[in-house]
C-alpha cells in the first residue's frame, strides 16, 4: 500500500522540482507548509516573525506508513567570502497522514488540491530528533536563505539506520542530507518537498564574511563568561534543549565544562 501511494505522487509529478534546484535528494511532489494561515511554498518570501512557531505539514494524498521531516537553510554564512554553509533547522520523525483532508491554505502550491489536503500528524508524541529553529537570517550575505523541506518514509529504517540518522541530528551545521539520508538507508525515500526564503532586511555587515562586523568569542571558557560580541544572532539552547536566539550568552559556572562543548557545537554565528 505504501509503494503504491508513493507510485501515485511519482505520477503526479510536474516539471519543476519543489526543492531549490540543485538541492539533493530532490522532490516534485508538494509538501505543503503553513504557518498560522500563511502559506510558506514554492521559494515565497515569508516574514521571518510568521514563521517562528514550527509550521503544520500536509500532502494532497493521504499516505501510508510513518514519515519525517527534515528543515534545513541551505544559505549561513561563513568567514569565508562567497561560502555558504547548511544548518538542521528541524527533524521530526513519527509522522502519519491524518484520516481525513482538511481545509489548509495551499496560496502558491504548485499541485491542484483545492485546499483540502492530510496533515501529518506526530499522533505518538515522538520527540523530535532536533527541535525546531524559526529563521532569523542574520545582516549578512547571503541576506536571503532558503529553507528546505523533505518528506522521507521512515517505515522500514533499521536500527541502524535510525542510530545514524539520531547521532547525526546532533550536529544542525554543516547538515548534508543527502550523505545523511544514505547513512540511514533512506535517501530512496523522499516523498515531498517544499522552499521558501526568509530575508533579512539588510544592509549586510561590512565584513560580508570575513569575520569582521561579527565578532567572536570572547572570555575563557574556565571564567564561566563566553560572551558574543557584535551583531550577529546565535542560538543557546537552554536547560530543556530548546533553543533560543539571543544577543549575549552568558554561561553559567555550574557545569561549565560539558556546557561548553554544547554551547561551542551549538554557537552559530547565523543561521
Ligand atoms: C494564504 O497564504 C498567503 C501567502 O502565502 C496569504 O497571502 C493569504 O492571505 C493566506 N490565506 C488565508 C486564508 O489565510
Ligand atoms: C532565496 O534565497 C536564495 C539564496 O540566497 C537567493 O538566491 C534567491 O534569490 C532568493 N529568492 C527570493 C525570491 O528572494
Amino acid at each position: 500500500m505504501r509503494f503504491q501511494t508513493v507510485s501515485i505522487l511519482t505520477a503526479a509529478s510536474l516539471a519543476s522540482a519543489l526543492t531549490p534546484q540543485g538541492f539533493t535528494p530532490g522532490s516534485q511532489n508538494q509538501l505543503f507548509v503553513q504557518y498560522g494561515n500563511q502559506a510558506a511554498l514554492n521559494g515565497q518570501v515569508i516574514p521571518r516573525d510568521s514563521t517562528q512557531v514550527q509550521p503544520t505539514l500536509a500532502t494532497t494524498q493521504r499516505l501510508q506508513g510513518t514519515y519525517a521531516v527534515i528543515m534545513v537553510d541551505l544559505d549561513i554564512p561563513t568567514d569565508t567570502a562567497g561560502q555558504t554553509n547548511t544548518l538542521l533547522h528541524w527533524l521530526q520523525t513519527g509522522l502519519t497522514s491524518s484520516a481525513q483532508a482538511t481545509a489548509f491554505n495551499t496560496t502558491g502550491g504548485t499541485t491542484q488540491s483545492n485546499g483540502q489536503v492530510f496533515l501529518l500528524q506526530n499522533r505518538q508524541n515522538a520527540a523530535p530528533l532536533a527541535s525546531y529553529i524559526g529563521p532569523n537570517p542574520p545582516a549578512r550575505n547571503p541576506l536571503s536563505h532558503r529553507y528546505t523541506f523533505i518528506l522521507v518514509d521512515h517505515s522500514s529504517i533499521s536500527t541502524q539506520g535510525l542510530n545514524a540518522l539520531t547521532t547525526a541530528a546532533q550536529t544542525r551545521i554543516g547538515f548534508n542530507t543527502q550523505d545523511i539520508l544514505t547513512q540511514a538507508g533512506l535517501a530512496s525515500r523522499v516523498v515531498a518537498g517544499n522552499f521558501y526564503n526568509v530575508t533579512n532586511p539588510g544592509p549586510a555587515g561590512a565584513d560580508n564574511g570575513n569575520g569582521g562586523v561579527g565578532g567572536g568569542v570572547q572570555g575563557t571558557p574556565t571564567d564561566g563568561n563566553l560572551q558574543a560580541t557584535g551583531t550577529n544572532t546565535f542560538i543557546q539552547p537552554d536547560a530543556s534543549g530548546n533553543v533560543q536566539a539571543a544577543g549575549v550568552v552568558t554561561v553559567p559556572r555550574v557545569g561549565i565544562a560539558s556546557l561548553c562543548v554544547g554551547l561551542v557545537s551549538a554557537l552559530i554565528w547565523a543561521f
